[in-house]
């Protein structure tokens, strides 16, 4: 397992690109199901994520290419609609190929995703979809059995916008007979990229970038290209690696507005920001970072996947902040490890109250899922002294090559590939 070593207390400085959106290829990757021709999905990111959706599909007899940032997908033959267990466990977007294997082949067997770092993640909106669709559903030895000769549109209402939901019950509806409303959908920028390829495959959904979607069904869909959106959660991670060291940095190939909300809490917080079409810049030289509050909420809202990178700033802050997730309840495994670090954080539920400190001090610490693990280095990169943050392979899942990005921005980061950590 890989480390990082961080030599921390540089300022960052200069340009980095930001890589293809690891939430969007995982969506539009399973909806290549939906078509028995060749598509191609340009902009993907070179991520471990990604690798285990190419295994998935592979298993299924999907045809797959991946070479320079380009997937070439074939899914005209398909040879069995089952996602096991060990994969789905590994990472729960393997539940994405509900919605394409049952409404083309009227039958899929998905494994239940079981818990992750921070708790259950339950699908019971996407089963429920499905079931207002037409489908069969039910459990065997911990996979979902799902049945349909045909499904026929619907209208469903989700209790929450859930983003695999929201993408699956699309999927599923663009093959089904007669017209689909989904009520309350998510709007994510992953959703409306998902849209934009279904679309282009020749499905015939309306209401993008709103919550109320309408899905008229068709009989086939066909093999198309898309681009994969620039990552807007990896683009707030390495503009909050500017702001916490105190440094100019700009990024580019995001666009501003799928990460609004976090631009404009670094601007509360003190940060100067210039933000254009091409690219994002944020200016904290000469700054103190101040304490600002953040609740976490759906899109437009500030995303719960910049919680923990939003904390690893507020650790270093003039004050006192209080940091709440909205949609998940206790994901605040980096918090333990940043007390490590020599922060002063208290959690209750799920809010966490950030007392800034003067300074951190380096120290050994554990990543214990993708965000928290970036929050580390975040904070790693502030701390006096050095830091190594272990088990970098979660951060591997979701972020392409993050220590080169880091390092042509001026930090001083390895990895260290090796076991004994
Ligand atoms: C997507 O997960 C993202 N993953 C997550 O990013 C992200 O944190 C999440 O959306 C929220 O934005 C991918 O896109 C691959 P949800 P997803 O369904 O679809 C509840 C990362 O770090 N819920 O929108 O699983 C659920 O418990 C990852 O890149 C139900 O109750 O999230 C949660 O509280 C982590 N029943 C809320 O909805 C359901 O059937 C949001 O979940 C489904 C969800």
């Amino acid at each position: 397992m890989d480390k990082f070593v961080i030599k921390g207390g540089r300022k960052l400085s200069g340009e980095v690109k930001v890589s293809g959106a690891k939430n969007a290829s995982l969506a539009l990757m399973p909806a290549a199901l939906l078509a028995d021709g060749e598509s191609t999905l340009t902009n993907t990111p070179v991520l471990n994520d990604v690798y285990s959706m190419i295994k998935l599909l592979s298993q299924l007899g999907v045809e797959i290419k991946f070479d320079n940032h380009v997937l070439n997908i074939n899914a005209s033959n398909i040879t069995n609609q089952i996602a096991p267990y060990e994969l789905v466990k590994k990472m729960r977007a393997s539940v994405y190929v509900l919605g394409p294997l049952l409404t083309r082949f009227g039958f899929a067997k998905v494994s239940l995703p079981g818990g992750c770092a921070w708790g259950p993640r339950p699908i019971n909106l996407h089963l429920e979809g499905m079931k207002k669709l037409g489908a069969e559903i039910s459990l065997e030895e911990g996979y979902i059995i799902a049945k349909a000769k045909k499904l026929t549109g619907a209208k469903i209402n989700f209790d929450v916008p859930s983003v695999g939901a929201t993408g699956n019950v699309l999927m599923a509806a663009s093959l089904a007979k007669g017209t689909t409303l989904i009520n309350n959908a998510a709007m994510e920028p992953e959703i409306t990229n998902l849209i934009q390829y279904l679309n282009k495959m020749g499905a015939r959904i309306s209401g993008i970038n709103s919550s109320i979607l309408e899905i008229e069904g068709v009989d086939n869909l066909y093999g198309a290209e898309v681009e994969t959106i620039c990552d807007r959660i990896e683009a707030g991670t390495l503009l909050i690696a500017g702001a916490i060291t105190k440094g100019k940095i700009k990024v580019f190939g995001a666009d501003y507005l799928h990460l609004y909300s976090v631009l404009a809490k670094l601007e509360d917080a003190g940060c100067k920001l210039h933000i254009n079409k091409e690219f994002i810049e944020v200016d904290a030289s000469n700054i103190s970072i101040k304490s600002i509050d953040v609740t976490t909420n759906v899109f437009p809202g500030f995303p719960t996947d910049m919680q923990a990178q939003w904390m690893a700033l507020m650790t270093l802050a003039d004050g006192v902040s209080i940091i709440q997730d909205t949609i998940y309840l206790d994901r605040f495994g980096h918090a333990p490890e940043m007390l490590r670090l020599g922060a002063d954080i208290s959690v209750h539920e799920n809010r966490a109250t950030v007392k800034g400190v003067k300074k951190l001090m380096g120290a050994k610490v554990m990543s214990t899922d993708l965000r928290a693990s970036a929050s580390l280095v975040l904070a790693g990169l502030a701390a006096e002294s050095t830091t190594e943050v272990l088990r970098v392979y979660h951060l591997d899942r979701g972020y392409e090559k993050m220590e080169v990005k880091l390092k042509t921005l001026g930090a001083d980061i390895e990895r260290v590939t090796g076991s004994e950590f």
